[in-house]
């Protein structure tokens, strides 16, 4: 079996920083092959995309994810310990934990606290001239996800929490003081979440026995240890952070019934039009580039040799847009899900795929469709609002690029459920 076709570039870091979406889905065109070797961060890569390629990244054995992420990403985003960079039995065990916070009657709950912050949203934006939207769903839904976990925030520190949990994912990948200020949000984080984490311990601090955060407080190991304060932090921000960043897809959403106005009275009335939209919303628009892993074995895929040991990154964005896999699919169109089951499409992988009980698919899944569902009844039946957003285009190649300009709300008022519209842009 030979090596996969090398990308001539001595190191291609920059090249994927400055397209980080499209790296890997051209390095693979240009050489011919669904498996490249590259060189990102001096560290030899091997960077694979199309058919088969979610299948061989998440079948069983043959990949670890121990330090598979690089470490900005870890220092940032992901945290340490946490996770995302167990393997085997550690893994599982930790896994079941994250699954058992997203059984339905737990996303419910979830989506009610939701539900009830867009309310009081709702309220104060009809009093405002000018709402920007991705703040307030960012601090709506950092004060959900607090009082979800059972973390009490106080009226000061509401704005601070929120700022702290987006900078976390929206800063991390950007090279500069940018990346600075996610590092600094990930330690005033992890040491306001294990001060939290001490107390419950030690009994000075009441919250719910059944709460997120009292179980993550109690959870034990593999080994039937406690986990350290600092890891206990890092799994309550697996939960925080990323309920945050759902309002990044909120912002999609929106900026697709920008778009598509004629779609928002099938969003606001049809609910399996509405589960079809916001798929293509979460397969559309770019939020994760890639996921890592590192081979366990010597590995023989698609006519090339992947030795054991080496870094391989699958691509995302570019499986949900593969023109094998998917017709058109540069098109926003909901209608691809007719008739399909979102669960049971293998390529089919926002936020990774395989299995998510002994694999390393996102357990959130389930969470971010029903807030989303949640957002989408608020902009299209239950608000009206004029929409204004002045250039629509995404601000690539940030991590994720929301539109570059602002989108600001204006006129806001409860919905008269007579007339279902989106103002256009
Ligand atoms: C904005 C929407 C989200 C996106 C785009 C997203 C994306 C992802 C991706 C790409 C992975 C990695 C999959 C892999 O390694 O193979 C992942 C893992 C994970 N996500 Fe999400 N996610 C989102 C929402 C959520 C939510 C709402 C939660 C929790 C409530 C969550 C918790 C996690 C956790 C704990 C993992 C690690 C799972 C493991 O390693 O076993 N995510 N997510």
């Amino acid at each position: 079996m030979k090596a996969p076709p090398r990308h001539t570039k001595f190191d291609s870091t920059v090249e994927f920083m400055k397209k980080p979406y499209h790296f890997i889905s051209t390095v693979c065109k240009e050489h011919q092959s669904q498996a490249v070797t590259v060189r990102l961060a001096l560290r030899k890569t091997y960077v694979i995309t199309g058919p088969n390629a979610v299948r061989f990244f998440y079948s069983g054995e043959n990949f670890k994810r121990k330090n598979a992420m690089p470490h900005p990403l870890r220092a940032t985003l992901l945290g340490k310990g946490g996770v995302q960079g167990l393997d085997g039995a550690e893994h599982l065990k930790r896994k079941d934990l994250f699954m058992s916070f997203t059984k339905p009657q737990e996303i419910l709950r979830l989506s009610r606290i939701v539900d009830a912050q867009f309310a009081t949203g709702l309220a104060k934006w009809s009093t405002q001239d000018n709402v920007p939207l991705y703040p307030e769903l960012v601090c709506l839904l950092a004060v959900s996800a607090c009082s979800w976990l059972g973390i009490h925030l106080q009226t000061d520190e509401k704005e601070i929490r929120a700022e702290q949990l987006r900078s976390m994912y929206q800063d991390a990948s950007v090279i500069g003081l940018r990346h600075f200020k996610s590092r600094q949000s990930r330690r005033e984080t992890e040491r306001w979440i294990g001060n939290l984490i001490h107390d419950i311990r030690r009994g000075k601090l009441n919250v719910s026995d059944t709460s997120p955060i009292h179980r993550i407080a109690f959870f034990r190991d593999e080994d039937g240890e406690l986990l350290s304060e600092k890891i206990a932090s890092v799994e309550a921000l697996n939960l925080l952070r990323p309920i945050v960043a759902v309002s990044t897809f909120m912002i999609f959403a929106m900026h697709a019934l920008s778009y598509y106005p004629e779609m928002a009275k099938d969003v606001a009335l049809d609910l399996k039009f509405r589960d079809h939209f916001i798929q293509e919303v979460r397969r559309y628009y770019p939020f994760f580039p890639a996921v890592a892993a590192i081979t366990k074995c010597n590995l023989d895929w698609m006519g090339v040799h992947i030795p054991e040991n080496s870094r391989v990154l699958l691509d995302i964005y570019g499986i949900n847009h593969h023109p094998e896999l998917w017709d058109n699919p540069n098109e926003f169109n909901p209608n691809r899900f007719n008739g399909k089951t979102w669960e049971n499409l293998p390529d089919f992988i926002p936020q990774g795929g395989g299995n998510w009980r002994s694999g390393h698919r996102c357990p959130g899944e389930f969470i971010t469709i029903q807030l989303m569902s949640v957002a989408l009844d608020y902009f299209t039946r239950r608000m009206d609002f004029k929409l204004n957003l002045e250039n629509p285009n995404l601000a690539f190649p940030l991590m994720p690029p929301l539109p570059i300009s602002e989108v600001v709300l204006r006129d806001v008022k409860p919905r008269s459920p007579s007339s279902i519209q989106i103002y256009p842009v």
